[in-house]
């Protein structure tokens, strides 16, 4: 099997990491406006705490107020994605820009301009748009009143959103993704489900009631987006990356399937339209109950996504004992740390074949195509006399498509495309500060938003340029 024709090479960001201009022309505050600079809240977070930064606000930096500018940046930004000879790029839109509140009943005409001029420079250079409906953000209102996806009342409003803007785009976009790695909202609930924990409450029955109602509106979604336009194409998105048993011991090989699971649990209902079995134990265990319509377990099962899009960036390792061992940090939470595999220059361990051995799980699991949609090294870079050597990213790069390939040619799996991460630097969601550095475009600025606010072509740029030009032979 060879690489099909049509491959989608390209890049990906997210509206909350990189347009800023966070109260322009009618945009209203989201959650990721409100997560300081080197932000701790990746951990649950409860309603004390968020009220405590707000009310601290003055002596408090918010990157995500300031993102790189891309709210005015996007032509040239665009100009310079466009050399590298991407025909795809993935963005989100923000809602909080086209319904401020969440709750208007007409998006705000100022936001949705912008994203029609978005969508124009990208049909100028022939790159197609790939849209992210919720990427880690939900207007602050929503939160506030509705404790986020906690309130069933939130799937209308989302799908109102959703709506709108897929009759807008009619004719224009093709593929959606209508929630970023939506099993986020386990490891890191403020971002993934704009939810604040509670001491008195059961809060793992938050998270899972939170992560019912946004398969529901995903649902919802589908079957909308495929009545105004038959040709639209849904993924689901999660955050992947097998889970290695720490020894081949049974019960450590037990856990990592179980940790897998947990993990699936998002896509298992998104592709397979419902519930899987080991949930109902699971769920009786952890006393939560979900409240469920009628209607539901309907629209889940008619209503399924097109193809499976993920990110990665790591795998994961677990024991069924886990005392004693080291842990690193990876993708929003922490992991056991794997012995054979070498120093990174990122804090997030590289494993370039365990792409190669998601993709196989995923696709042995789904029978869908796939669709890498975020790969990237995020680590410090130097910027000196315009340059940033930056060939720790470039052998990632490397070794994780070199994997990709081997995973089409070898495996045989059905890939639509590779989509860099962070493709221009941006602000890092788990450590809230643009120094952990994803782009093959330097954004010469510093975490508190100071600088020139030039872009400059790291090494990187060239290698990717190289890789896109060879249709990935070059690796
Ligand atoms: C993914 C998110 O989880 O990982 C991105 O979809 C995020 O929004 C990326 O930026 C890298 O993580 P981080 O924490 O380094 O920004």
């Amino acid at each position: 099997m060879k690489l099909s024709e049509d491959f989608l090479w390209g890049g990906a960001i997210s509206a909350s990491q990189t347009e800023g201009n966070y109260l322009a022309d009618g945009k209203r505050p989201s959650n990721f406006d409100q997560l300081p600079l080197n932000n701790q809240r990746l951990k649950p977070v409860f309603k004390e705490d968020n009220d405590n930064i707000l009310k601290n606000q003055k002596d408090e930096i918010f990157p995500g107020r300031f993102g790189i500018d891309f709210y005015h940046t996007y032509k040239k930004d665009i100009e310079l994605l466009s050399e590298l000879g991407i025909n795809s790029f993935r963005f989100s839109i923000s809602w909080s820009r086209l319904f401020p509140t969440g709750e208007e009943k007409e998006p705000n005409k100022v936001g949705l301009a912008f994203y029609d001029d978005i969508v124009t420079e990208l049909e100028k250079y022939k790159i197609e748009p790939i849209i992210t409906i919720s990427h880690f953000e939900i207007p602050m209102h929503l939160v506030e009143a509705y404790n986020g996806w906690e309130d069933r009342r939130v799937v209308d409003f989302y799908v109102h959103y959703a709506k709108c803007l897929m009759e807008h785009f009619n004719n224009r976009i093709k593929y959606w993704i209508p929630f970023n790695e939506m099993n986020m909202v386990l490891h890191i609930p403020f971002v993934g489900g704009g939810i604040q924990f509670s001491e008195k409450r059961n809060n793992l029955e938050i998270q899972y009631q939170a992560a019912h109602h946004q398969l529901l509106a995903n649902a919802l979604t589908v079957s909308i987006g495929k009545k105004i336009n038959s040709e639209f194409s849904f993924g689901t998105m999660l955050a992947a990356g097998k889970t290695y048993a720490y020894t081949c011991k049974p019960e450590d090989v037990f856990a990592s399937l179980k940790s897998d699971r947990d993990n699936l649990f998002f896509a298992d209902v998104q592709v397979f339209g419902e519930y899987p079995t080991y949930t109902e134990h699971f769920f009786e265990e952890k006393n939560i109950k979900i409240k469920m319509a009628v209607e539901d377990k309907k629209i889940l099962k008619e209503n399924t996504v097109d193809f499976v899009s993920f990110s990665y960036y790591s795998s994961a390792c677990t024991s069924a004992d886990e005392e004693g061992l080291e842990t690193v940090a990876t993708n929003g939470f922490n992991t056991l740390k794997n012995p054979y595999l070498p120093k990174s220059t990122s804090v997030w361990q590289n494993d370039p074949l365990g792409l190669r051995i998601t993709l196989n799980q995923l696709y042995d699991r789904y029978r869908l195509p796939l669709f890498i949609v975020e790969n990237g090294l995020g680590t410090q870079d130097i910027l000196e006399d315009g340059k940033v050597n930056d060939d720790y990213r470039i052998n990632y790069l490397n070794e994780h498509i070199k994997n990709l390939v081997l995973a089409v040619q070898q495996d045989g799996i059905p890939l639509m495309g590779y989509l860099m991460w962070g493709i221009i630097d941006l602000t890092s969601v788990s450590e809230g500060r643009i120094s952990k550095r994803y782009g093959v475009l330097y954004v010469d600025q510093d975490d508190e938003g100071h600088g020139s606010h030039e872009r400059y072509k790291k090494e990187s740029f060239y290698f990717y340029q190289k890789v896109i030009a060879s249709k990935g032979l070059s690796v």
